[in-house]
């Protein structure tokens, strides 16, 4: 079993700075030391032309300037070749590590989580944000930040070296900062509303269009189906008017910061040119300073602007803050954070709460449970399951099959009685330990960006790609996965549009025996495949069951068939039970059930479609 450590959550600001920012430091100082050379080196490169027309053209020495020339295109390759990569190197590593940590600490405290929690977030809007803001948080801080830093120290250097080489004038020149501030600030603000309006449109028509995508299956009628497309078509045009304005913005914009600098550097010919003529200033100093005036408008705007960007990572930052320092509901009790501390997991055959790892029974005792006051689902619920067993849940919609296995999960606890491993409640036991021994496949699979290797490696990131292909084998999925041009390395995201449903499933089944499982449980994990994969899935279903527990939710009886005991739950209660056959021979309401699908059944096969499903 692999062993992983349960992690805190984040509690501070402080400690979310130590858990992403701090392992980094290193590659911050490399960036923070780089943007400094490269700003003296900048300052220098465009001194060179005051240099050659004081020192160099004078002299009339073509030598000296042969010499420079060479010394000056040997920097130039130290500092690209060396320098520059660095940078990059460095930037690249803070953007990968800080994503890397940031989506991985993420998906693991939204899945830590209770489920209660994801009632009101719906889970896919916060994986949504969850990697966006990863990105966003990632890429500001390792290119924004240190551009920023390089350019106010530019801007700074800029004034402090003019202000050596001639102060009156620099003075001068620079009485039009604060009107270019005062423009910068002013349009930027503007500018940057409506693009702030044009990401949220954007934010907004891409949950349009996933709620459009996912919601295939809820967005049933035709009149659903107008009123979303009309939603979607407002959405577009008010996008539309938002980006309109901002392009009016920005050429509006740009004209007066040219005027500006325009002005700073006619002051600059004015009362520069006289200075030179009466030898107070060299002509070689008022060449560097046109030079450096007319970049000074340029990098106080692209420096605000820098700044500007900044601003959605710190709103990233404290969305990123507000879910990982959302406390999970249902968490280890002080006595089981004890013990895990006292064992550590080194005590042999037991888990890391020092308790057997082995699984021999598992029981729910009494267990009453509700969502909401007054309303309850189950009552007095009992079940006992011994080691190996598979259990089928069937039953109408609603009946309680879900919400069992939920308990089961711990992602909700009894509200009384109690749900025991090998006779001990499990509240006694460890989340991590519980939850790290499940393997869970829903209805609809949940796939991430990345590999199919990735997805199947996500609950175990230490699994050998050996083991990886061995559980896709398992399931079924090696052939299919073979048969991709880029096999295990086929992305699933955008480009992996082109996976069936029932292929992504098969994926979700290989993550999920990839953690080899001592409770492997199926909720309709089947019910949305296509026949030929649920073909597959079965297949491969009776070697994934072998010497597990298992919990399978299904409609179909080819799968039920699976299982040791079937349990028909009405109204959250056990109503039959036993095999197959002993439920037929029992006559009751699961005879009933098979012989109403078998008759629908048969109509379908009629109909061309071969699907049996027991629902009612
Ligand atoms: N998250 C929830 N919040 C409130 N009520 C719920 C929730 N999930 C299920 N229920 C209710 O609990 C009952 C049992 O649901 P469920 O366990 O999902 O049934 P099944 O899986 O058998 O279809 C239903 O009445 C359902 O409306
Ligand atoms: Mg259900």
């Amino acid at each position: 079993m692999p062993e992983k450590q349960p992690k805190q959550s984040v509690g501070s600001m402080q400690l979310f700075y130590q858990r992403f920012l701090l392992p980094l430091k290193g590659y911050f100082l490399v960036a923070i030391i780089l943007q400094m050379i490269f700003v003296v080196w900048d300052i220098a490169f465009f001194s060179l032309n005051g240099y050659m027309v004081d020192h160099v053209i004078p002299q009339g020495e073509k030598a000296d300037f042969l010499a420079i020339s060479i010394l000056y295109l040997a920097a130039i390759l130290v500092i690209s070749l060396l320098f520059v990569s660095l940078n990059f190197m460095a930037r690249g590593r803070i953007s990968q590590g800080l994503m890397f940590r940031i989506r991985e600490e993420g998906f693991g405290h939204l899945q830590k989580l209770s489920f209660s929690y994801f009632d009101r977030n719906t889970l896919g809007n916060l994986l949504a944000r969850m990697t966006t803001d990863a990105k966003t948080y990632s890429i500001v801080a390792a290119w924004q930040l240190p551009g920023a830093l390089y350019l106010s120290l530019f801007v700074l250097g800029l004034i402090g070296y003019m202000l050596y080489l001639n102060w009156k004038i620099s003075l001068i020149v620079f009485t039009t900062i604060p009107l270019t501030l005062i423009l910068i600030v002013a349009f930027q603000k503007r500018i940057l509303a409506v693009s702030r309006k044009v990401m949220e449109m954007n934010s907004k028509l891409t949950t349009a269009y996933n709620e459009g995508i996912t919601g295939v299956k809820t967005i049933r009628s035709l009149a659903e189906e107008m009123a979303f497309i009309e939603k979607f078509e407002k959405l577009s045009a008010e996008m539309f008017s938002y980006s309109r304005k901002r392009v009016l913005e920005t050429a509006l914009f740009i004209p007066l910061i040219i005027a500006t600098t325009g002005v700073g550097l006619g002051l600059l010919l004015w009362f520069g040119t006289e200075e030179v003529l009466v030898g107070e200033m060299s002509l070689g100093t008022l060449i560097i300073m046109g030079v450096y005036a007319r970049f000074f408008a340029e990098f106080l705007l692209f420096l605000m602007r820098t700044i500007g960007e900044i601003q959605p990572a710190i709103a990233s930052q404290d969305r990123i803050f507000n879910v990982l320092n959302t406390p999970a509901e249902i968490r280890d009790s002080d006595a089981v954070i004890q013990r895990m501390a006292m064992y550590q997991g080194n005590v042999h055959g037991a888990g890391e709460d020092g308790y057997e790892d082995r699984i021999e029974s598992i029981e729910f005792r009494e267990v009453d449970f509700s969502y909401k006051a007054d309303e309850p689902v189950l009552q007095g619920f009992n079940l006992k399951v011994t080691h190996g067993e598979s259990i089928a849940l069937v039953g109408d919609t609603g009946a309680g099959k879900s919400t069992i296995v939920s308990l089961l999960c711990r992602f909700y606890e009894p509200t009384f009685g109690e749900i025991c491993f090998n006779n001990r409640d499990y509240r006694e036991r460890s989340l991590h330990w519980l939850q790290s021994n499940l393997g869970i496949v829903l209805q609809t699979p949940f796939l991430f960006d990345g590999t199919i290797r990735d997805n199947i490696r996500f609950g175990n990131p230490d699994a050998s790609d050996d083991q990886v292909i061995k559980a896709a084998e398992i399931v079924n999925a090696h052939p299919f996965i073979m048969n991709l041009e880029q096999g295990y390395d086929t992305p699933v995201g955008e480009e992996g549009k082109r996976l069936s449903s029932g292929q992504k499933q098969l994926i979700s089944f290989a993550r999920a025996i990839l953690v080899d499982p001592q409770i492997l449980i199926l909720d309709e994990a089947t019910s949305s495949v296509d026949p030929e994969t649920e073909h597959m899935i079965q297949k491969g279903l009776h070697q994934v069951l072998k010497g597990r527990f298992s919990f399978i939710v299904a409609h179909r009886l080819s799968t039920i068939r699976e299982a040791n005991r079937i349990l028909l739950i009405k109204k959250g209660r056990i109503i039959e039970q036993g095999s197959h056959d002993e439920l037929i021979a029992l006559n009751g309401a699961y005879l009933s059930l098979y012989q109403k699908q078998l008759l629908h059944h048969q109509e379908r096969e009629i109909l061309g479609k071969d699907r049996l499903r027991v629902d009612v």
